[in-house]
């Protein structure tokens, strides 16, 4: 299966892409997660997508649309990959289609979770995540079962730099403008599923699976 996971800020994609990639065993592609892997090895990559990140406005198309492109051809995305976090703009949506079809694929699916603005700034505020493994945890919502550490490998729990009410309400304001308009995009060429993402995390997922099959 070929999937995109589309959304504002905060709306659970990370969450969903776990248990997602989990049951059709196929690998999660963050463009997030690759640029903060970046950041903490201190890489070129890193340091350039930080100056972006840490003022929650997007990394360059082309410099994101290089990344998905070379991770898109390992071996591992032959049977299928979902995408999150990506793609966030139309010319970036445009390339993936490109590459896809240069491949000989095609997406599937492009699943889009839906949440109102006050309840992402909670969601972003309160996020905590696994030093180690990534886990993501929320202190209100998903809390740890002994605060401050990782459930599943006890390791201590941190905040991203970019999850302050600022930098949130931009990166929403972001998401508004240039990554909004995908639904669109993506509706009509008649492969979007819209989720509720204002249930719990359990009902949305039963929801995404229920929509995929
Ligand atoms: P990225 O890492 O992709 O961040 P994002 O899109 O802003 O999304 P988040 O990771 O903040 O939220 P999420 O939807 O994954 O929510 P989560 O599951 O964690 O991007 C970061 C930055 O990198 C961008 O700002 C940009 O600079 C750059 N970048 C990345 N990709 C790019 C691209 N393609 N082009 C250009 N730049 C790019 O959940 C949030 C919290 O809510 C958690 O605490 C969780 O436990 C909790 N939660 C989840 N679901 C629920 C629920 N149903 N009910 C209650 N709480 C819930
Ligand atoms: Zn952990």
């Amino acid at each position: 299966m070929r999937l995109v996971l589309l959304g504002p800020p905060g709306a659970g994609k990370g969450t969903q892409a776990s248990a997602i990639t989990k049951k059709y065993n196929i690998p999660h592609i963050s463009t997030g997660d690759i640029f903060r892997l970046n950041i903490k090895e201190g890489t070129d990559l890193g340091k350039k997508a930080k100056e972006y990140m840490d003022k929650g406005l997007l990394v360059p198309d082309d410099i994101v649309v290089s990344i998905v492109k070379d991770r898109l051809t390992k071996d591992d995305c032959k049977d299928g990959f979902l995408l999150d976090g990506f793609p966030r703009t139309v010319n970036q949506a445009d390339a993936l289609d490109i590459e896809l079809e240069k491949m000989g694929f095609k997406l599937d699916k492009v699943i889009n979770i839906d949440v109102e603005k006050d309840e992402l700034i909670n969601r972003a505020i309160g996020r905590r995540i696994c030093k180690k493994c990534g886990a993501t945890y929320h202190v209100e919502f998903n809390p740890p079962k002994q605060s401050g550490k990782c459930d599943v490998c006890g390791e201590g729990l941190y905040q991203r730099d970019d999850d302050t009410e600022e930098t949130v309400s931009r990166r929403i304001e972001v998401y508004l403008k240039e990554t909004k308009p995908l639904i669109d995009y993506y509706t009509k060429k008649g492969i979007i599923l819209n989720i509720d993402g204002k249930q719990s995390i359990e009902k949305v997922y039963e929801d995404i699976v229920k929509s995929l099959e």
